[in-house]
């Protein structure tokens, strides 16, 4: 059972007094250290980790011990070398490799420092190499918070609230077929979503002549971990060619191996013309990539630029990370396949056993459980949710909402298969346990 003394307590309220308020976990947790499938707070209390720290450490809370080792001999050595505006070849081998995991024809890479800074960077250079004002996202789109990402993103109207004006996006529904917004059942279907972007927002409202790219999240991460058919990045980006509009897929979230493929849109068989990366890029420092197909060209220079973009240590951690996947991308393949089939199969037995479940999905160990107050009228609940992410907390498993009312599951892509089993037991008992609770 986790402890949590006054020595937490006083932390999160001197916290509060010196920070701005951000979105902040529900529970008491003030990280200290980790350890692979474990972190550690403040009180010493140790806690099997589901959350990857927000998707950056996709093997372990104290990342790769190759990584740790050539941050720190970088920091010796030279920590910043202007990157964008001097030469410096750390940042070139990265590149290079990073390029290696992309279909071919791929390309150019800019570097930057955080996710919405690489959807910042691809969002300008469709803008720029396009010479095209307008673009599409998603409803319940998570691309960032930086004005022009913010533009693309909307899970919430407080991320949106006097922020505006935005005038370049439009939005369309997310192919949620738990929900559909349009109450059709897929593949009967025949993607009635993709029809209605032809026929609403790019015959009413932009002109595909004036639409640069479409923003999508192959798995909308944010908005509740929700993962399309199969076929549907197929038909949208058939739709786009057809329409001479660029696809950008946002991997911030779940790019990376986290849906057990280097990139998450590879497994719907689909290249976009842009990709966006970060989080886990930089095995645990900051680093953000944009990689862009070498047949859209190159932008002018002094279009675009940072400081910090290519950061060496940043840069170092992340190489030799992106080695290590690199030589092990099929065992970890086999590997993140073997775990979520296994994942699945427990969290559709828990389905089966809970009125409160709605849905369970997931693509590689990027699951999610969906709550709701029964399955016949799908209405979600999020007390529930919260109040089994607490539960958990307590029996010392570190959990992340998504979305209205979902868990997301993100461990360690190399946790073991003992340690998976102990945190998905533990969400069973906790659910097991409210549940006869209420009914007392
Ligand atoms: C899909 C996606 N894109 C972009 C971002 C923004 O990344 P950052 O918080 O590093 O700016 C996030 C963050 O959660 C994300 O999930």
């Amino acid at each position: 059972m986790i402890k949590i003394t006054d020595k937490t307590k006083k932390i999160i309220e001197r916290d509060k007094k010196v920070f701005l308020t951000t979105t902040r976990s529900p529970y008491p947790f003030i990280a200290d250290h980790g350890d692979g499938d474990f972190a550690y707070d403040v009180e010493g209390n140790k806690f099997l980790d589901f959350t990857s720290f927000i998707s950056v450490y996709n093997f372990g809370v104290d990342s790769l011990p190759e990584s740790r080792a050539e941050a720190k001999a970088q920091i010796d050595k030279l920590m910043h070398a202007a990157f964008l505006d001097f030469h410096a070849e750390l940042p070139v081998e990265f590149a290079e490799l990073l390029i290696k995991q992309f279909p071919k024809g791929f390309g150019k890479v800019f570097l930057s420092n955080s996710g919405t800074e690489a959807i910042e960077a691809a969002l300008k250079i469709a803008n720029v190499i396009t010479h095209k004002p307008y673009v599409i996202a998603y409803y319940n789109a998570f691309h960032g918070r930086t004005k022009g990402s913010l533009t693309l993103t909307n899970t919430k109207l407080v991320q949106r609230e006097y922020f505006g004006p935005f005038q370049n996006a439009v939005h369309v529904p997310y192919p949620y077929c738990y929900r559909c917004p349009f109450k059709q059942t897929y593949p009967e279907c025949g993607f009635t979503c993709i029809d209605y972007i032809k026929e609403f927002p790019l015959k009413k409202e932009i002109s595909p002549k004036e639409t640069a790219a479409f923003f999508v999240e192959p798995v909308q991460g944010e908005g509740g971990y929700i993962v399309p058919p199969k076929d549907y990045f197929k038909e949208l980006k058939k739709m786009l060619d057809d329409k001479g509009i660029l696809l950008i897929s946002d991997e911030v979230q779940a790019g990376y191996m986290r849906t057990g493929e280097f990139l998450a849109l590879d497994n719907f068989k689909v290249t976009a013309d842009i990709y966006s990366m970060a989080k886990a890029i930089g095995a645990g420092l900051p680093l953000g990539a944009t990689i862009v197909s070498k047949k859209l060209g190159d932008i002018p220079a002094g279009s675009h630029a940072n400081t910090f973009g290519g950061n060496l240590v940043s840069v170092a951690a992340g190489y030799a990370q992106l080695k290590y996947v690199n030589s092990n991308k099929e065992k970890l393949r086999q590997s993140i396949k073997m775990k979520s089939a296994y994942a699945l199969e427990r969290l559709g037995q828990m389905k089966e056993r809970f009125e409160c479940i709605g849905d369970i999905r997931g693509l590689g160990l990027m699951l999610a459980i969906e709550f709701v107050k029964n399955k016949r009228s799908k209405e979600p609940d999020k007390k529930i949710r919260d109040m089994i992410i607490m539960k958990c907390f307590n029996k010392g498993l570190l959990l992340l909402g998504a979305g209205e009312s979902t868990i997301r599951l993100i461990p360690n892509l190399n946790i073991s298969k003992d340690n998976l089993e102990k945190g998905l037991n533990i969400i069973e008992e906790s659910i097991e346990e409210l549940l006869s609770k209420n009914k007392k």
